[in-house]
Formats: structure tokens, sequence, C-alpha cells
């Protein structure tokens, strides 16, 4: 997608420490808007805002803040002339949201409330959201379309689904504000520079940084957990995305956002950010093996309760609307992560 830099707002990025925050804020720079950035880094390292600036020679404003305390927040939007708010802070593992539910609805749901309360009193009115394909739960039909039914099957999905009510609410509630919705489906790969990607603290929950911690050898080996699902070589079926197409999409629903706004009417968009395409868990696998040039050690286990067989994105709104499609293939997501896992066996410690 070409990206046009008529516009150069003054972005807040809440959680751009992070794996999609930093990719996104590379973009935003490259786009040529201002970029300020919270985190209280319970999931990254400063270190990632350091690659962003290497990559980009942009500067970046960088406040170590956490998104539920409103007056810190309010006092930023308001020192660095904010004009929108790109919304990723969060936490994000459904396993462990299982086990502490209410560290979610904490983190996820009253932060984003706070952050909406800071937003409110600093009369800051337009917000890109980090969503998930994991508010629709069991498929009715596939792939999911913007208009498929939520039913999340975890806290971490009641959580983002909470947070788009919370949206769609305040912009019925009121002319002025404005809101684009972004279901991601599964991002991975990594920023061709090989200085900027995902950096999974302890024992990986995704499969991509899983399998480039065996190919790199810190694990043993990947374990399949079920390969008897009706999907054509029995593994589960995901919609993977290169984080960089992620990234673009954040600055293409931002410009769609900026330029519609209006004081007199609100707007609440949703759009899936996925690729369309599914792939299971083998094709990933050899995917990597032909990105890191050697077969890996595989075991297959049982099923992991919750885990859906299938499920991919339907993405023509996305491109109808936003202009916006991925243009990076799996080969790209492969070598790229690899690239990075190479260069930082131990992410960003190196
Ligand atoms: N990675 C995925 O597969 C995926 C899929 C769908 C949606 N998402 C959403 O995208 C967003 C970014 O995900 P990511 O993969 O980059 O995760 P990440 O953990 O790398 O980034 C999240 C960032 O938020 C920060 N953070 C957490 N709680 C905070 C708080 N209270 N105050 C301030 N900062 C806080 C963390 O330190 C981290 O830097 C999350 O909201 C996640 O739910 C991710």
């Amino acid at each position: 997608m070409k990206l046009s830099a008529n516009l150069a707002p003054r972005l807040l990025l809440t959680g751009g420490a992070g794996y999609i925050g930093s990719h996104t804020a590379v973009t935003l720079l490259e786009a040529g808007c201002e970029v300020t950035v919270i985190d209280n880094l319970s999931n990254s390292s400063a270190k990632s805002l350091e690659a962003v600036q290497k990559i980009t020679g942009r500067k970046v404003s960088f406040h170590q803040v956490d998104l539920r305390d409103t007056a810190l927040v309010e006092a930023v939007l308001r020192d660095e002339h904010i004009d929108a708010v790109v919304h990723l802070a969060g936490l994000k593992a459904v396993g462990e949201s299982c086990e502490h539910p209410l560290r979610y609805y904490d983190v996820n749901v009253v932060g984003s409330l706070h952050l909406l309360q800071a937003m409110k009193a600093a009369n800051v009115r337009k917000l890109v959201f980090s969503s998930s394909a994991t508010v629709y739960g069991d498929p009715k039909f596939l792939p999911y379309t913007e208009a498929h039914p939520t039913h999340p099957t975890s806290p971490y999905g009641q959580t983002k689904r909470q947070i788009e009510v919370m949206l769609q609410d305040l912009s019925d509630s009121q002319a002025g504000w404005h809101f684009s919705v972004l279901r991601y489906f599964n991002p991975v790969g990594a920023h061709p520079s090989g200085q900027l990607g995902e950096d999974p603290r302890g024992i990986p929950n995704n499969l991509m940084p899983y399998l480039a911690q065996v190919a790199v050898g810190k694990r043993a080996s990947l374990t399949i957990h079920g390969d008897d699902y009706d999907t054509a070589d029995g593994t589960g079926v995901r919609d993977y995305l290169h984080v960089c197409d992620l990234a673009d999409g954040h600055w293409a629903a931002l410009q769609h956002l900026i330029d519609r706004a209006s004081p007199e009417f609100s707007r609440c968009d949703y759009f899936n950010l996925g690729s369309g395409v599914g792939h299971s868990v083998k094709d990933m696998l050899h995917a990597f093996e032909r990105a890191c040039g050697k077969p890996l050690p595989v075991r297959v286990g049982p099923r992991r309760p919750g885990d859906l067989p299938a499920f991919w994105a339907d993405a023509n709104h996305a491109r109808n609307e936003l202009q916006w499609q991925p243009v990076r293939d799996l080969d790209n997501m492969c070598s790229s992560t690899w690239q990075w896992q190479q260069a930082h066996p131990n992410g960003f410690n190196d």
C-alpha cells in the first residue's frame, strides 16, 4: 500500500514499546507523524524505542507511564499537544487471562476507561484501538466478517469486546468522538532491518516466536497441539499477517479517521486486519524450515482446551474502506523473524 504523508498529526501511542507498538511507531514516524509513547514497560524494553529511533532517524518522546494513571496521561496529552491516540497498551495472553482474569479486566478495561477519561479532559477525541479476532469466538461462519456475532471465549477476549462496547457507547453519547476498532488476526514477522522484532518474556505463547526459539536452539522442539482437527493436514489454521503490514494498517485507519472527523457527528468503525488466507501449523513449520534452512524437531501433543480448529478474516472491508491490504508473504514473515532471532537470540538484551 502506498502511504500518503499529507497529514502530520501528533500522536500518542500507548504500549508503543511493545512488539506491535514499536513497528507501528516506525511506520508513523516514516509517514511524518510526531510520535509520543506511553508504556509502563511491564512487557517490553525501552531499547525497542532506541531501535525505532535508529531505523527512522526520528525522535520519539517516551514517558514511562501506566495507562491507569489518569492525571499523568492527561498531562502527557496536553503537554505534547496530541491530536489522536493509537491505543495498544494492554495484556494479551489468553491462557494467563484465564488464570488471572481480574488482572486483565484491570489493565485492559479499567486502563482503557482511564485513558478515555484523560482524553475527554484534554479534549482529544480520536482513537484507533487494538482489538482482536478473539472477540468473535466460535465461528458461526467463515471467514469472519465484521458483522459476525461476538462471543469471546476467554477473559482476554471479553476485555477486548468490553472496550469496544465502551467506545461504541461513548460515540453514541455525544458528537465529536471518532474511533477505529482494528480486529487483528495473527501478527508475526519482524522489521527488515533486523533491529526490531518480537521479544516474548519466558516461554512464547505464540507459534512463530516458539518456532524461532527452536530454530536458534533455545527450545528443544515444537509441540503441535493436536493434529486431528478437521482441516486439510489436521493442524490448526490461522490468519497470519506481517507486523509491518499491520503497522501500515494503523496509518491507513488513522488517515481514514482524521479525514472524516467532524465535531458534528461521531463514528465508531470496525475493521478486520488480516490477510484473508488461513495457514496451518504445518504450513508455518515448513515455511520456517525454508527460512532457516534446516528441519526442526517436532512432537505432536494433545489439543489445547479452548483452541479453535480454524479461522481467518474476511478482509474486504479494510481493503475497500481503508485501501489497505497486506503485501508481505509467508516467506517474508518467516525470514524476517529468523533474521531478528539470529541477531538477537536473547531479544533486546543482546
Ligand atoms: N500480538 C498479537 O498476537 C495480538 C493479536 C491481537 C491483538 N493484540 C493486541 O495488540 C496490542 C499490542 O500487542 P503486542 O503483541 O504488541 O503486545 P506487547 O505486550 O508487546 O505490547 C503491549 C505493551 O503494553 C504495555 N503495557 C501493558 N500494560 C500497560 C499499562 N497498564 N500501562 C502502560 N503500558 C502497558 C506493555 O509494557 C507492552 O509494551 C495489545 O493490546 C494486544 O492485546 C495483539
